[in-house]
């Protein structure tokens, strides 16, 4: 069993991100820029941004957290993504989720210009992502077949069964999966028998965010096993995931930990993508 270490390898990443901006830095041009929006103060969101904006920092990214009171008025919060779209300087806007109970997500999401949509979120980039064109992809969807890609684990004719249908994970990576010619089987909370999708499945990506809903008879002996979820155990206060994972690391031939598996592949990739958003935007400026 080898674990897939998504942290060494975002670090190894990491790297050479950081490479190819200063290299633009050295040419004197401004440096990429991504701004942050956060409404309110959800807790895991504020360990996520704080994290994003470090590692922004550290590879040559400059970054922006805009915080808002969870009552500021809707118009504001839209008047205020018009700004930063018409901003030159700014290459991607991430509008953190979830918003306020009050708050349509959909609506902001959608006001954010696809050029600068650096989750990958907007219906344009998702219509292109759905049909198979080069576009924005979203963070941990694509971290994860980066990762499988570092590993040399090709998911071409692998039967891959996904758990969990969120638009920010498992729906987009159902789709840029079957681009990248894998069978996929997609389970989601009405699904009868998780079991009988998992079983036969080469490779198994669980995102719901329940602790320990995949166990060791669930899957066949050396499945490859990428766990999404990140939950606070409430008897231990360690972060677990949505695999049991001490029992199915024995018959997984690899596997991603919790922490250190999917959730540094997304961040890093949040700077790649901000990264070729600032690539084409100063190519167009030109
Ligand atoms: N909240 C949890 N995951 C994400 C993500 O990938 N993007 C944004 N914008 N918010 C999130």
């Amino acid at each position: 069993m080898i674990i897939l270490d998504g942290k060494k390898v975002a670090s190894k990443r990491k790297k050479e991100l950081t490479a190819k901006i200063s290299k633009y830095h050295n040419k004197g041009l401004r440096k990429p820029k991504l701004v942050v929006i956060m409404v309110g103060n959800d807790h895991a969101s504020e360990v996520y941004v704080s994290h994003k904006i470090k590692v922004a920092n550290e590879v040559g990214i400059y970054s922006e957290l805009l915080r808002f009171d969870k009552d500021i008025k809707k118009e504001e919060l839209y008047n205020k993504i018009n700004e930063l779209n018409n901003d030159q300087n700014i290459d991607g806007i991430l509008l953190q989720l979830p918003l306020p109970i009050d708050f349509i997500e959909e609506d902001y999401l959608q006001a954010i210009t696809p050029s600068k949509d650096v989750d990958g979120f907007h219906y344009i980039n998702q219509g292109k992502m759905l049909q198979g064109y080069d576009t924005v992809y979203p963070c941990t969807p694509l971290g994860i077949i980066n990762l499988l890609e570092e590993y040399n684990i090709n998911v071409k004719n692998k039967d891959i069964t996904l758990i969990g249908t969120s638009n920010i994970v498992g729906k987009p990576l159902g789709m840029m999966l079957l681009n990248n010619q894998a069978t996929i089987t997609m389970c989601n909370k009405n699904t009868k028998n998780i079991k009988d999708h998992t079983i036969n499945a080469d490779i198994i990506i669980s995102a719901t965010g329940k602790q320990f809903i995949i166990t060791k008879d669930m899957i066949k002996k050396d499945a490859v096993i990428i766990d999404v979820g990140i939950i606070r155990d409430p008897v231990t206060n360690k972060l677990v995931g949505d695999v049991d994972f001490e029992s199915v690391k024995l018959k997984s031939s690899y596997i991603t930990p919790v922490p250190g598996g999917v959730g540094p592949m997304t961040v890093i990739t949040l700077m790649e993508n901000t990264f070729m958003l600032y690539e084409k935007h100063i190519n167009k400026s030109k």
